[in-house]
């Protein structure tokens, strides 16, 4: 595919990931606007690169016909919380908006990934105006505390700059790591009770 068709095809991708950057940061300020704590406490986004696309098709077999259906991260929301029990909490929020329909959820906090990883993942419709009129697409919201986005962030860099496939017992430390994180996490919003923050 040439550099003009990719253009095109990740136009709308940009624009969803920009517009609801706005959306959601703009309920940052709605709470803190009306005294209120925030359960969101940043967010941010990207559209997947073409190669980074054209890899997972690679990856898991997928057709050109059938990426924007099956390759479903082509646009990334992310949203960090402050406290575990924040994720149901924002998970609640994007429930209830009518510009926002799901498609499916992961929980891997309940359900964590055997690297260690906790996320709660959803997959969603959203529909952006274009030149052509309305286009539905799908966007993967990552929902995670400041904690799990810390443990995230090192271990994919780990594994990215890494040149060597990681070894067994380095995979069964940075799984410790998670777990250090993960009671940490929980402590931390016991205090949060405790002090009547949360
Ligand atoms: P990808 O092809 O990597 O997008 O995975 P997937 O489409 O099979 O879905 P999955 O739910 O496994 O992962 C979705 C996204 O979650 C990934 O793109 C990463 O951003 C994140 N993720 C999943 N597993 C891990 C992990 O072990 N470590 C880190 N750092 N991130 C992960
Ligand atoms: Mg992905």
């Amino acid at each position: 595919m040439d550099i003009l068709l990719w253009h095109e095809i990740l136009e709308p991708y940009e624009l969803a990931v920009k517009e609801l950057q706005v959306k959601f940061r703009h309920l940052i300020k709605e709470h803190h606007g009306k005294g209120l704590y925030s359960p969101i406490e940043s967010v941010s986004g990207r559209v997947k690169s073409v190669s980074s696309i054209l890899e997972k098709m690679q990856r898991k077999g997928i057709v050109p016909e059938e990426m924007e259906e099956q390759v479903e991260d082509i646009a990334g929301i992310r949203i960090i919380c402050q406290f575990v029990e924040d994720i149901e909490k924002v998970a609640d929020l994007i429930q209830k908006r009518s510009d926002i329909e799901i498609k499916s959820e992961k929980d891997y906090i309940r359900h964590m990934k055997d690297s260690g990883y906790r996320s709660y993942h959803l997959i969603v419709y959203y529909t952006v105006e274009t030149m052509n009129g309305p286009k539905r697409i799908q966007v993967e919201i990552q929902i995670r505390t400041m904690a799990m986005d810390f443990w995230a962030s090192l271990e994919h860099q780990l594994r990215y700059k890494s040149d060597v496939e990681i070894p067994e017992h380095v995979s069964d430390d940075l799984k410790k790591c998670a777990d250090v994180i993960a009671e940490t996490d929980q402590e931390m919003q016991r205090i949060a009770k405790e002090l009547k923050v949360l």
